[in-house]
């Protein structure tokens, strides 16, 4: 357990440094290494720990949100708004070289939208400049990585270049996922060993006592109490999560302490309907079936190729039987209600 900085117990936004509850040995491995790759199921802490890791080492960074890109022009502009903000920060501390220098990366992304280098060469290029602009460490953070898959090719393009950036000393890739299948698939592909060039971080869910901890710590912080078997429990119902932590914190703090009553709480039920409509109607129907300890098999020829959808994008992990991964989404579904 570590002294406790502030705990701020706030839903489904990631927290940075100042309220990073329990993650030092994992800001301690990330400062170990070159370039990492998290990954751990939704609400686990991801985007928390690479925010407060950018502050705690103090790295100029490239943020790109994996989520909103829809295509490589907005994998382009993300990297464009993102250089801009990073070069305030570097004038700012007065460490950057020469003005030429850095105008490169622009000029990069100016030369690729006239057409005048592809993909590969053009991203190549501008991880290449970035090297240039400053003495110091430069951070790729590329949270929820494995969403850009989703725009096809490009995707192989943004894979391969930087998986050769990841071999350069002054660039610090950090790469984040909650699509667990997806992910170990990137990392195993064979002519690009994602794997030989990132450390893999798994976050794991707080334990028994500090899940404890950090909800007895958070309310005493706001001046306000519940029942201690309440606090207990808090572990049962949220396997430790901190998102669900979270919440069960929030709600407490509106005076409602059974952990419980989470399964009943909007905010919680939303979370999960609004990511449920990315699955299709087989994947989410199959997910009932084993939320409810069925057997998906006599669902139809399709099943199979619905089961491993749901694995790579990081629901379903595969024990001795299927088990879906968060512990509220598998009540909810179970009980039917959402
Ligand atoms: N180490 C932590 N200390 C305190 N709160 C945390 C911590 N990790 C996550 N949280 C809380 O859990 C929720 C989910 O965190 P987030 O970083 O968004 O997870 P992920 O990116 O893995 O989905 C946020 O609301 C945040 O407040
Ligand atoms: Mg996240």
């Amino acid at each position: 357990m570590e002294s406790v900085k502030r705990i701020k117990f706030s839903f489904n936004k990631p927290v940075s440094y100042t309220y990073l509850y329990d993650r030092s040995d994992e800001i301690k491995k990330l400062s170990e290494t070159e370039s990492a790759f998290l990954l751990g199921p939704l609400g686990i802490g991801k985007t928390s720990l690479l925010k407060s890791y950018l502050i705690h080492k103090k790295c100029s960074a490239l943020w790109i949100n994996g989520e909103r890109i829809r295509n490589f022009n907005a994998f382009i502009n993300s990297l464009k708004r993102q250089y801009g903000e990073l070069l305030k920060n570097i004038l700012a501390k007065k460490e950057s070289g020469p003005l030429s220098e850095l105008n490169a990366p622009l000029l990069e992304i100016e030369s690729y939208k006239e057409g005048k280098s592809d993909r590969y060469t053009f991203l190549n290029n501008f991880l290449d400049e970035l090297t240039f602009i400053s003495d110091q460490k430069i951070c790729l953070v590329i949270d929820d990585f494995t969403q850009i898959r989703k725009i096809g090719l490009a995707f192989l393009d943004i894979s391969r270049s930087i998986y050769k950036a990841s071999k350069k000393r002054k660039i610090n890739i950090l790469l984040a996922s909650s699509e667990l299948g997806y992910a170990k698939e990137i990392l195993e592909k064979k002519d690009l060993p994602l794997e030989k060039a990132f450390s893999v971080l798994t976050l794991k869910p707080f334990g028994l006592e500090d899940s404890a901890d950090f909800l007895s710590k958070g309310l005493e912080g706001y001046g306000v109490s519940c029942p201690k078997k309440y606090i207990g429990d808090s572990y049962y119902v949220s396997e430790g999560f901190p998102l669900w932590l979270s919440l069960i914190g929030l709600r407490m703090l509106e005076g409602k302490c059974n952990p419980e009553g989470i399964y009943t709480d909007r905010r919680a039920q939303l979370f999960w309907v609004e990511k449920m409509t990315r699955l299709s109607v087989k994947e989410k129907y199959i997910l009932r079936l084993i939320a409810k300890g069925e057997s998906y098999r006599s669902v139809g020829p399709h099943s199979r190729r619905a089961l491993i959808s749901l694995i790579r994008r990081g629901y379903i992990i595969k024990n001795k039987q299927e088990e879906i991964v968060d512990p509220v989404l598998q009540y909810l579904l179970k009980m039917e209600l959402i």
